[in-house]
């Protein structure tokens, strides 16, 4: 099973935590479908952690708590199944989940076989409680190699937040995704973290297997399980901006079936879920790295290659037919700083003896700006705000 763009759901971990249950992931089901988000593009159902008794049955298999899941799990599937949707379960690597129930050690195979009989089709795999005496990547190919024989395509969801050098061994398993952050919250703080740690970290990102920096807190609003002081609707589009550009897969964590008009609109974006699933897959990089490099090489500020790069880059992406996705963020923590912001085409390869200029359609609001003079301008970008732009080559 080869998965060409990033995948796109919805998961119970970041709203609902302990709380889920049949209702609950038939009523998620129902809200994918009528909310316009089935038509966007998202495709999963995914039951995070919590969804199962503390003992397995005598066969060593699984059971889901009976008082959450009545019909058990065949029957969650062939909901979903029958709304043309996918169903995406939860384990992990360890002898326990994170949350205490229990893992897949040494019962990879048995699980596989079970979740493969339920019809699930993606499996989140954590990396809590683990022995410490195997290492991280063999952990991971017992599940790889388990799921290749279930019978079954499910697609493989590492999570093991990029510990054990993650990146350098994950393709070797097939994982079809994985963890490249620790988990996040719903706050700036947070999204702020988990962005700027993850913009010089693409070159593992891409087609088969992407960089998954951890489901959206997008229209959570400060409720829920990992709520915490909640965003702004100008962080909570930058945060999406950012993940789609990044080719992360978009892992929806709000509750789905009372978003406001703000978060739909965020949400169901489909020029920005164009980008995320643009079929090139290629890899972001910054368009305005130069300028960092050279204030550094003069004694100056911007650090850019230190452990968290700067407040304000460009981030770009090459997209199929010639076109090129651009993004300027303000990471600026003082919210009184507005900033003018400028790139030159010849950062992405388009220098002025080309002839050519870029045309750039603002994804958010539409506005079309064209490059004159071979720069581009952003002025007075807020911060915590983002601006993301489909550049198309033009005539000068
Ligand atoms: C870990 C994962 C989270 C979530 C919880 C569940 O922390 O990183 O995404 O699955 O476990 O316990």
């Amino acid at each position: 099973m080869i998965v060409k763009t990033p995948p796109l759901g919805w998961n119970t971990w970041n709203t609902f935590g302990p709380d889920i249950n049949e209702a609950l992931i038939l009523e998620a089901t129902d809200a994918m479908v009528e909310s316009g988000l089935k038509d966007a593009g998202y495709e999963y159902i995914v039951i995070d952690d919590i969804w199962s008794l503390k003992e397995r049955d005598e066969k060593g298999r699984l059971v889901p708590d009976p008082e959450k899941f009545p019909h058990g799990m065949k029957y969650i599937a062939d909901y979903i199944h029958s709304k043309g949707l996918k169903f995406g379960m939860y384990s992990c690597a360890g002898y326990l989940t994170c949350a205490g129930f229990p893992g897949s050690y040494d019962y990879e195979w048995i699980d596989a076989a079970t979740f493969a009989e339920w019809e699930v089709d993606l499996l989140k795999y954590d990396f809590c409680f683990h022995p410490t005496t195997e290492k991280a990547d063999v952990l991971y190919k017992r599940m790889a190699l388990a799921l290749a024989n279930c019978g079954r395509d499910i697609l493989f969801s590492a999570c093991s937040w990029g510990a054990e050098h993650t990146k350098q061994w994950i393709k070797e398993t097939g994982a079809h995704m994985w963890r490249s952050t620790g988990d996040i919250v719903d706050s700036w703080a947070s999204i702020k973290d988990l962005s700027q740690s993850q913009l010089m970290a693409q070159e593992y990102n891409g087609h088969g297997c992407f960089n998954d920096m951890d489901m959206l807190v997008v229209g959570m609003n400060g409720k829920g399980n990992v709520a915490l002081t909640g965003c702004t609707f100008e962080e909570y589009r930058l945060h999406f901006s950012l993940w789609a550009l990044l080719n992360s897969p978009l892992m929806i964590g709000c509750d789905i079936r009372n978003m406001t008009e703000e978060t739909k609109k965020i949400l169901t974006n489909k020029e920005v879920i164009a980008i995320n699933q643009d079929p090139l897959g290629a890899q972001p990089f910054f368009a305005n790295r130069y300028q960092f490099e050279i204030n550094e090489n003069r004694g100056g500020t911007a650090p850019f290659y230190k452990e968290y790069p700067v407040d304000i880059p460009v981030v770009a992406k090459y997209l199929e037919g010639g076109d090129v996705a651009l993004d300027f963020f303000n990471f600026s923590d003082e919210m009184k700083y507005f900033q003018h912001m400028t790139m030159t085409p010849d950062a992405i390869g388009l220098p002025i003896t080309s002839g050519k200029i870029l045309e750039l359609t603002d994804l958010w609001t539409g506005e079309v700006i064209k490059a004159f003079n071979g720069t581009v301008n952003v002025n007075y970008l807020p911060a915590h705000d983002c601006r993301l732009f489909r550049a198309r080559v033009i005539d000068a």
